[in-house]
């Protein structure tokens, strides 16, 4: 898959390109096998619910498990990323969010950028996020919603910035993941915004991808459904925007420090 003119034009307008149904169902399902063979395994990257029970999300698995260090380096995403950014790139952060069935809990109004330049000492916002519907996404599951083009926004965020230190210690990382996020919007940015531009949730069948911008307002809503709805997102940096880490940086399976560049496998690497 290339993408077209219009829709490098339209990430750039609007920050996002949403492309359903990238992957086949073999696919996905071979990325659904090894997510429950992950879940069930208690590794440092795993985090919970408020319940101490429901898997919360699961972070690094690219270093650890070969189809997901293939998939960060299948050409339609892979490409995707470098020609977006015009640059060559690597993998920032893996994580699969999982939002489960009756209990996934809500992810609050933020952008991405501002936890990588805070926490990692990321340079710019010369990064993007890709999103990989591992199940079905509908109205009633939590999709992500999106304020279009809010990326070219400069906005004020909440909670402790200004006062928060530039890389967080190892064992605060953790927070950064909970439902209370460090850094959101406040609901008077959040309904000005909305009120100008509008708000979208991408929705469609599993193997469904999302590309989109580190400054792109986002959040979800907790899924009180009957409905999983499991998310993979692959966050690439540009090979020039290293972040300047002070003091200790964050774990490596959260953020990598491997910056070689990433070199695209053949379109069928996953089956
Ligand atoms: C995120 O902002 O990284 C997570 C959003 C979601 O899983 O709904
Ligand atoms: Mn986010």
């Amino acid at each position: 898959m290339k993408l077209t003119k219009q829709q490098i034009e339209s990430y750039r307008e609007n920050g996002l390109i949403f492309i359903p149904e990238l992957f086949s169902t073999k696919e996905v399902e071979a990325m659904q096998a090894a997510v429950d063979d992950l879940t069930a395994k208690d590794t440092p990257g795993r985090i919970l619910e408020k319940d101490n029970k429901t898997v919360r999300a699961l972070h690094g698995c690219h270093t650890t498990t070969k189809i997901f260090d293939s998939l960060v380096r299948h050409p339609s995403l892979l490409t995707s990323a470098c020609e977006i950014l015009n640059s060559d790139v690597y993998v920032y952060q893996f994580k699969i969010n999982f939002k489960a069935a009756f209990g996934g809990d809500l992810w609050p109004w933020h952008q991405d950028f501002i936890y990588w330049e805070q926490e990692d000492g990321m340079p710019s916002p010369k990064a993007l996020s890709v999103a990989v519907f591992l199940d079905e996404f509908n109205e009633f599951n939590g999709p992500m919603y999106f304020i279009p083009g809010s990326h070219k926004e400069s906005l004020v965020h909440l909670g402790q910035t200004g006062t928060s230190e530039v890389n967080s210690q190892q064992n605060d990382w953790k927070s950064n993941f909970r439902a209370t996020l460090k850094y959101s919007l406040s609901k008077e940015t959040i309904a000005k915004l909305a009120n100008e531009k509008g708000m979208i949730a991408p929705k469609g069948p599993s193997g469904s991808v999302l590309f989109f911008h580190c400054n792109l307002v986002h959040g979800s809503a907790p899924n009180i459904s009957p409905y999983d709805r499991r998310l993979l997102i692959i966050s690439y940096n540009s090979i020039n925007n290293i972040p300047n880490f002070k003091g200790q940086p964050r774990p490596e399976f959260l953020v990598s420090r491997d910056y070689t560049p990433l070199q695209p496998l053949l379109d069928k690497v996953l089956i």
